[in-house]
Order: structure tokens, then C-alpha cells, then sequence
């Protein structure tokens, strides 16, 4: 069964959608072995949003706008993206022969991401400008043009496919967890989820988490209050000054009580390397802000020894390879191809 599929009671889907799937969803929720005895909560879940079919949690949300344009019958699509949205809107647009265009801040975005882009055969457009400013012309050029789909966040159903990442988490849990970690850029998955877990929560009595959000420092709008006009972060997927769901994000942070932090840049960098080197598991720094954001908050002497809690970790770490060559150390032994220097290094 596919995502669309499975959860199409709570989708907008009628008789007259095209349910497609390329396997997105159906991501493991990975339990804690380690970072969680340095945090002490009581549960500790990593969704791993980066194995979904082009290595993000965007195709949650993809799969269901491109449904929606093909019911629609609009033949192109555009987006603005800091990478991971334009891989994902290339990917689907490859998949479902839909022309595809991609606005990107030009050298802003990780090398995996528009390696993917030029791979599914997309219109790439680079902007000298950043991601709000690619935001701002393609929303403009979608107002003026029927026939091209918008395909950012800002598209109500790509909100609603990525729901289903709460849908999922409850389904597995058997409840909402306590606390939902999640990095925050345009704002759109901290509303999707948010938006999920109170429709499961109406229709079936699975209780509220807190929705606990994470922007890096010199990106961090909302933590702000106010628009910054040259973000700046090597989190380069969450650079962004004026998310277009800001208003909606308030809101889920108000309505679950949550709260918003903003995080060093080296903080993102320790919790990328612990995230790995701890529990196997290579994320993109975006993705890494989660776990940063545990440890910030234990430092502030948050108490989180009754709460469960689920971080979101949005995509693979496969995505940035400058990130992985920048700031990890490559130890390597180098011996002679012999047994006895093989055995000598194994301390065998
Ligand atoms: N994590 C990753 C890996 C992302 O790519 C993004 C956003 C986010 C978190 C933040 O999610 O925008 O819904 O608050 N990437 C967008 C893009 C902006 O263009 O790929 P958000």
C-alpha cells in the first residue's frame, strides 16, 4: 500500500486523484541507544526522514501536490527551494513526465542536492539572491500563470501529504510522543506535523505532543521576532529570514505550548558528528539541529526525564558531502596489502 493510499481519509483526495508513489513515507522511527543517556529523557525516537525517495521528508508532501496538479491537469511545476524541495519536485516531475523548474540561491545549496536536480532532468534556474527572493518571484509567476503548479510549502497540499509524518509516528508509538523535535525554515513541516497530530487527535483521542522547534542563529526569524535579511548558517537547507508558514508556526508553537530556539552553527556541526558517531545514523546539518537542540536544552536545565520525545531528522547526510569534507576528520590507516600489517593495525 502506498502513503497517499493509506491515509487518504485524511487527505484530499477524491475519486478523481491520481494516487501515485514513488515508496515515499514509511520511514523507521529508530530508538535511542546512546545520545538518550546523555539527555535522560524516558524515550527518545529519530524519524528518519532522509530515506525517503530522494532523501528527504519533502516527498511526503511532493507526492501529494504533484497528485493534485496531475487531477488538475497542469503540465508544469516550480518551486524555490534551499535543495532538498527541488530535488524532490525534479524527482516526481521525472517520474510523472510533469516539465519541472527550480529556482536556487545560487552557490547556497549542497552539492548532493543539485547533483539530484541535473540528474532528474530539471530547468534549474540559480538567482543571484537568496531563498526568499527565489520564493517571492516564483510565487508571483505562479499567480500570473494557470498552467504552472506551485510545488513550495505554500501549496496547502504539500502541507497535507507531510502530515502523514505524524500519522506515521503515532501509528507506531500507539500515542502522540510528549515532545516533537524538528528543524524550522519556511515553516511548512513544524505546521504539517502540528496539523496531523491534532487531526489524529480529533479523530482518535491520541493526546498532543509539544512542538519544539529549532532555527540556527543568524537564521532564526521566528526565535527573533523579525525578518532577517542575510540569513546566514552551514545549515544551508534552514537559510531563510522570512518563512512563508510563519504565522502558522506561531500558531502550532501557541496552541501545543511549545517553544523555538535558535542554535549555534557549532552546536549543529557536534550534534551532525554525535548523531553519527553515536547511533550510525548521517544526517544533513539541518537535520542535525534536532539532537543539538536536546542538548541545548538540557543544558538550560530542561527536565525531561518523564517525556517521550521524537526527533524529526529531515534528510540524509548523503545530501552535503562539502559539509562532510569540511568538518569531519578522514583518520585513515594506510598499510602495506599484507596479513601481517592487516593483523598489527586490527590489534589482532
Ligand atoms: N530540514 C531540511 C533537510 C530541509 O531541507 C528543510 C527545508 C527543513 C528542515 C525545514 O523545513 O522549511 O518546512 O520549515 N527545506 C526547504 C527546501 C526550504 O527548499 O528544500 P521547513
Amino acid at each position: 500500500m502506498n502513503l497517499i493510499e493509506k491515509y487518504k481519509n485524511f487527505l484530499p483526495v477524491n475519486s478523481k486523484t491520481p494516487i501515485v508513489s514513488m515508496g515515499e513515507g514509511f520511514t523507521p522511527l529508530v530508538k535511542s541507544r546512546n545520545i538518550i543517556n546523555e539527555i535522560g529523557c524516558k524515550e527518545l525516537y529519530f524519524k528518519l526522514e532522509g530515506c525517503n525517495p530522494s532523501g528527504s521528508f519533502k516527498d511526503r508532501g511532493m507526492v501529494m501536490a504533484v497528485s493534485k496538479a496531475l487531477e488538475k491537469k497542469v503540465t508544469k511545476i516550480i518551486c524555490a527551494s534551499t535543495g532538498n524541495t527541488s530535488a524532490s519536485a525534479a524527482a516526481y516531475g521525472a517520474y510523472l513526465g510533469i516539465d519541472t523548474s527550480v529556482l536556487i540561491p545560487e552557490g547556497k545549496i549542497a552539492l548532493g542536492k543539485l547533483s539530484q536536480a541535473v540528474a532528474y532532468g530539471a530547468k534549474i534556474i540559480s538567482i543571484n539572491g537568496n531563498f526568499d527572493e527565489a520564493l517571492n518571484l516564483v510565487k508571483e509567476i505562479s499567480e500570473k500563470n494557470n498552467n504552472i503548479e506551485l510545488v513550495n510549502s505554500l501549496n496547502p497540499n504539500r502541507i497535507h501529504g507531510q502530515k502523514t509524518g505524524a500519522f506515521e509516528i503515532i501509528d507506531e508509538l500507539g500515542e502522540s510522543p510528549d515532545e516533537m523535535f524538528l528543524p524550522v525554515g519556511n515553516a511548512g513541516n513544524i505546521t504539517a506535523y502540528w496539523s496531523g497530530y491534532k487531526m489524529y487527535n480529533d479523530h482518535k483521542n491520541t493526546s498532543l505532543p509539544k512542538m519544539v522547534g529549532f532555527q540556527a542563529k543568524d537564521s532564526a526569524p521566528i526565535v527573533e521576532k523579525k525578518q532577517v535579511q542575510n540569513p546566514q548558517t552551514i545549515a544551508t537547507a534552514i537559510r531563510i529570514g522570512n518563512p512563508a508558514s510563519w504565522t502558522q508556526a506561531n500558531l502550532a508553537l501557541e496552541e501545543s505550548e511549545g517553544s523555538i530556539h535558535a542554535i549555534e552553527d557549532d552546536k549543529i556541526i557536534e550534534a551532525y558528528k554525535s548523531i553519527a558517531s553515536m547511533e550510525g545514523i548521517f544526517v544533513e546539518p539541518a537535520s542535525s539541529i534536532s539532537i543539538a537542540g536536546l542538548y541545548y536544552l538540557k543544558e538550560q536545565k530542561y527536565d525531561f526525564s518523564d517525556k517521550i520525545i521524537v526527533c524529526v531528522l529531515t534528510g540524509s547526510g548523503l545530501k552535503d558531502p562539502e559539509v562532510a569534507n569540511n568538518y569531519l576528520e578522514f583518520h585513515q590507516h594506510k598499510i602495506e596489502p599484507t596479513i601481517k600489517d592487516l593483523t598489527q593495525i586490527l590489534d589482532l
